[in-house]
């Protein structure tokens, strides 16, 4: 689902965009450390080539990642060399120890298919958690928030590189089906296109907030968050 194309893009893509990776990490500590948690350890899930994991290295004293696909931690591995990466599935990972933090960052979550994998993955972030952890979840859009046919469109420049990515999003049952087409140009060498789909899961907050609660945490929703589609914050029992 994430090519070796697309991962190659990835960066450059968001950079254009202006996401704010570091602004976003210092968001989740601030969450973590309002709820009494002052992270020494943190595990971002889903972490793609690491660029929250960049800013979280110099926040706290140890950080891991785990990511499923091999194109992306490779290039989370280069670009974080401090935290220990882990090839692993959000569903099934067991690392042999526990954090004080947990983060599953940009709607990851939304590639669980049903609510049973959804339940899955939950109980799987809350077992590597440390008595008292806090788990920050960033879902994806929920149904009635989610924009039918929601087209969206950039052109990134960067020294003989240009990307243009324009999305198209529509309703499948209780799915997002996202077409990305990617037109890449390098100057003197080539331009080629692409095309990713994804299938993203329209999860009720209900649906989130019960899969919390099974895997044994207290949770809360913060409106806003990075994306706008809000955060779930979920806090282990002592
Ligand atoms: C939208 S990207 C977000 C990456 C990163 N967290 C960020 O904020 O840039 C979604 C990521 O989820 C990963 N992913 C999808 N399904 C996964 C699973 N079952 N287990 C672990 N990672 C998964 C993808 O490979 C991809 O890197």
């Amino acid at each position: 689902m994430y090519t070796a194309d697309h991962a190659e893009v990835y960066d450059l893509v968001y950079r254009g965009r202006g996401k704010d990776y570091a602004a976003e990490a210092a968001q989740v500590m601030d969450l973590a450390e309002r709820r009494g948690v002052r992270p020494s350890s943190l595990l971002d899930v889903a972490c793609g080539t690491g660029a929250h994991l960049e800013h979280f290295a110099g926040l706290v004293e140890r950080v891991e990642g785990v990511e499923l696909s091999e194109e992306m931690i490779d290039l989370a591995r280069r670009r974080v060399p401090a935290a220990r990466l882990h090839t692993g599935d959000m569903r099934h990972f067991s690392l042999a120890t526990t954090f004080s933090l947990v983060t599953c960052m940009f709607s990851s979550i939304g590639y669980m298919r049903d609510t049973t994998e959804l339940g899955s993955a939950l109980s799987c972030l809350a077992r590597h958690l440390e008595p008292g952890g806090v788990l920050v979840v960033e879902p994806w859009w929920f149904p009635e928030s989610f924009i039918e046919g929601y087209v969206s469109a950039h052109v990134v420049e960067e020294g003989r590189r240009t990307v243009s990515r324009v999305s198209h999003s529509i309703r499948d049952g209780g799915d997002t089906v996202m077409e990305v087409h990617f037109v890449v140009a390098d100057a003197g060498i080539e331009v080629r296109h692409f095309v990713d789909v994804h299938r993203i899961a329209l999860f009720t907050r209900r649906e989130y907030e019960e899969a919390f609660r099974t895997a044994g945490l207290k949770v809360e929703f913060v409106e806003g968050g990075p994306s706008g589609r809000g955060l779930l914050v979920g806090t282990a029992p002592d």
